[in-house]
């Protein structure tokens, strides 16, 4: 597994509540999750990020039992709840784990009531508690006053805070959400993003989080773990793998970057120094990825757009200028959305903020922060 040095990160004290330990899941010969590792600790959100296929669901799957690891361990606290080796398996009742599955999964024949104290009757609860549990979660989750309605006469996001509320009834050590917005449009996503953070912070859950959405994986999460083809490419918090990714993947999958291609000149004291096709010479002070960085090497720089300043033509030669030309310009309100030629057919896209006028065609030079130019192989 890649993991990438902290920067100054504090280490989290708070007990570990769920670890998984080198875990495996083969269907067949494919193995949809390969040698799995993390811990997650008490009051966190951990969020597992990857496109489609990655393995992201088998891996909840197998934190709360609904599937056996193939190898490995999982462990629930200090209690191993799955490992083959040790012919140990704890079936998923007898594990404190609240799911918010990848659809809604709501009833919709019963009532809001009946939907969240499903799992304090299979638990046995007396009717006094179920009463007061219900119907403090429901007011967590702002739906005092909807008990009696049948989960059929339900907005999509009153459905979305029911499967929450029914997560959260038992007081679960930990809750497993499975892309529990998805199915909602962008508006209500984000208000039941910031909703669930204020809550999960309030009652001090930990939740393994599940989501193919860069933004929701950077909005609630602690920290994330990059998932691809059943590995983890990195973990940690979100502004560490954002501003230094461990891998192109990484890189790539969350946020944008401006790409462009060089060969090194040197490599001293005073950073890495890069020369583009045109002949432009960069200085990068940012990480350096290359195994091999001798004078020539090829290489890819990328800089996240934002840290790009632009800087009128006549500064030309200010330093780590690359020289630009405005091919497409969108008006979006806020700013504007930039598609930016550079020299050898490359190009950048980017945002250019509406307190100067921009035109289609025209010359501009983009300033790349040496701290921000990061070096990589060029594949
Ligand atoms: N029961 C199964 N039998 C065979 N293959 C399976 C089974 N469950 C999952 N897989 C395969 O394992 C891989 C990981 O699937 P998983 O559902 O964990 O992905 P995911 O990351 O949750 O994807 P998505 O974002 O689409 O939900 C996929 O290739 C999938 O086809
Ligand atoms: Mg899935």
């Amino acid at each position: 597994m890649t993991q990438s040095v902290s920067q100054g990160e504090q280490p989290n004290v708070s007990p570990v509540v769920l670890r998984m330990e080198g875990v495996s899941r083969y269907f067949g010969a494919h193995a949809a999750v390969d040698c799995v590792s993390f811990e997650l600790h008490k009051g966190e959100v951990l969020t597992l990020l990857g496109p489609s296929g990655c393995g992201k669901t088998t891996t909840l799957r197998m934190a709360i039992g609904l599937e056996r690891v193939s190898s490995g361990r999982v462990l629930y606290g200090s209690r191993v709840i799955d490992a083959p080796a040790e012919r140990i398996f704890v079936s998923p009742e007898d594990r404190d784990m609240g799911m918010v599955f990848q659809s809604y999964a709501i009833w919709p024949h019963m009532s809001v009531f009946e939907n969240v104290a499903f799992p304090l009757r299979t638990r046995g609860a007396p009717k006094s508690t179920i009463d007061s549990k219900v119907n403090e979660i429901l007011t967590h989750v702002g739906l005092a006053g909807f008990a009696a309605r049948p989960g059929m006469h339900l907005s999509g996001g009153q459905q979305q805070r029911v499967a929450v509320a029914r997560g959260l009834v038992a007081n679960p050590d930990v809750l497993l959400m499975d892309e529990p917005f998805s199915n909602l449009d962008a508006k209500l996503r984000d208000r039941l993003r910031t909703e669930l953070r204020v809550l999960q912070r309030r009652l001090n859950i930990s939740i393994l989080f599940v989501t193919h959405d860069q933004t929701e994986a950077l909005a609630l999460s602690d920290r994330i773990a990059v998932m691809r083809d059943g590995k983890i490419e990195q973990i940690g918090p979100p502004i560490e793998l954002y501003t230094h990714p461990a891998t192109p993947f990484v890189r790539d999958f969350l946020g944008q970057s401006v790409l462009v291609r060089a060969r090194i000149v040197e490599s001293g004291a005073d950073g890495t120094r890069v020369r583009l096709g045109d002949g432009t010479q960069l200085v990068s002070h940012g990480r350096n990825h290359l195994a091999n960085a001798a004078t020539e090497a090829k290489c890819l720089l990328s800089v996240r757009p934002e840290e790009i300043r632009i800087v009128p033509a006549a500064m030309n030669g200010a330093a780590n200028t690359v020289a630009g030309t405005i091919r497409h310009l969108l008006f979006l309100g806020q700013y504007y959305e930039a598609i930016i030629d550079l020299p050898r057919g490359q190009e950048a896209q980017m945002h250019l903020g509406r307190e100067a006028t921009w035109h289609e065609g025209q010359q501009i030079h983009l300033q790349f922060p040496k701290e921000h130019v990061q070096i990589w192989d060029r594949q």
